[in-house]
């Protein structure tokens, strides 16, 4: 079995974390950047982490999370950040591949063309996409953690409006995940049961 498929199946929620387990900066920053090759729409790379780390910190998001203990109790809790109308910063984002030779100016234009044509105007369907890119880095972000050995717990239980003050998100940003990482404590659940694969999946008609 490959390393991917034993973190697929390996990876579970946790509800329990070592509350004396503090991780470094730079282990932080790893995790980050893992979660940083997450592939977004037309590479738009909508979305960002705000990592809470400190004790006040962690307390303050933990009120607004419900008083969820895991984020009190883990190292760290990443707030999956989503960001609306991420196309319009494409034209900077995708420069350095201009600049480097990798695109000629053809496809730049016509990379910036599509998607301001794909979302110009469209304000839920940005909004859907920073959802969209947001989650795909919280799943990335949890396979990083259980690549380091580290457990993970997503939550959606938590106050947005609150959250996004804590972070200081701007207008155009919102709190999509937070994602608690850390070391276990005991009592953990083990993985949960799925419905049967035949109910997941169905094949289109010839
Ligand atoms: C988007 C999302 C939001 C979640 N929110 C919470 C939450 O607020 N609190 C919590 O304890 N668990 C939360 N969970 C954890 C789920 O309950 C858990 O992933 C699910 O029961 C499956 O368990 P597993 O991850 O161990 O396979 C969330 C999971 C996801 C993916």
């Amino acid at each position: 079995m490959s390393d991917v498929f034993s973190a697929i199946n390996g990876r579970t929620s946790a509800n329990n974390f070592d509350p004396t387990h503090v991780m470094s900066a730079a282990d932080i920053t790893e995790l980050a950047n893992l979660a940083n090759q997450t592939p977004t729409s037309f590479n738009q790379q909508n979305w960002r982490l705000v990592a809470v780390n400190s004790p006040a910190a962690k307390a303050r998001l933990k009120a607004a999370a419900y008083n969820q203990p895991k984020v009190g109790d883990a190292a760290v809790t990443f707030v999956v950040v989503g960001i609306v109308g991420g196309h319009t910063k494409l034209p900077a984002l995708i420069k350095p591949m201009l600049d480097g030779g990798h695109i000629d100016q053809a496809a730049y234009d016509g990379w910036i063309g599509m998607a301001n044509g794909m979302y110009n105007g469209k304000e839920q369907f940005q909004r859907d996409e920073a959802i969209r890119s947001a989650s795909m880095a919280a799943m990335t972000l949890m396979y990083a953690a259980h690549g380091k050995g580290l457990v993970s717990g997503a939550m959606i239980g938590f106050d947005p409006a609150a959250v996004a003050a804590e972070c200081k998100l701007a207008a155009d940003e919102i709190p999509v995940m937070l994602i608690a990482v850390g070391n276990p404590a005991p009592g953990n659940w083990p993985r949960k049961v799925r419905r049967a694969v035949t109910e997941v999946l169905s094949f289109s008609a010839d």
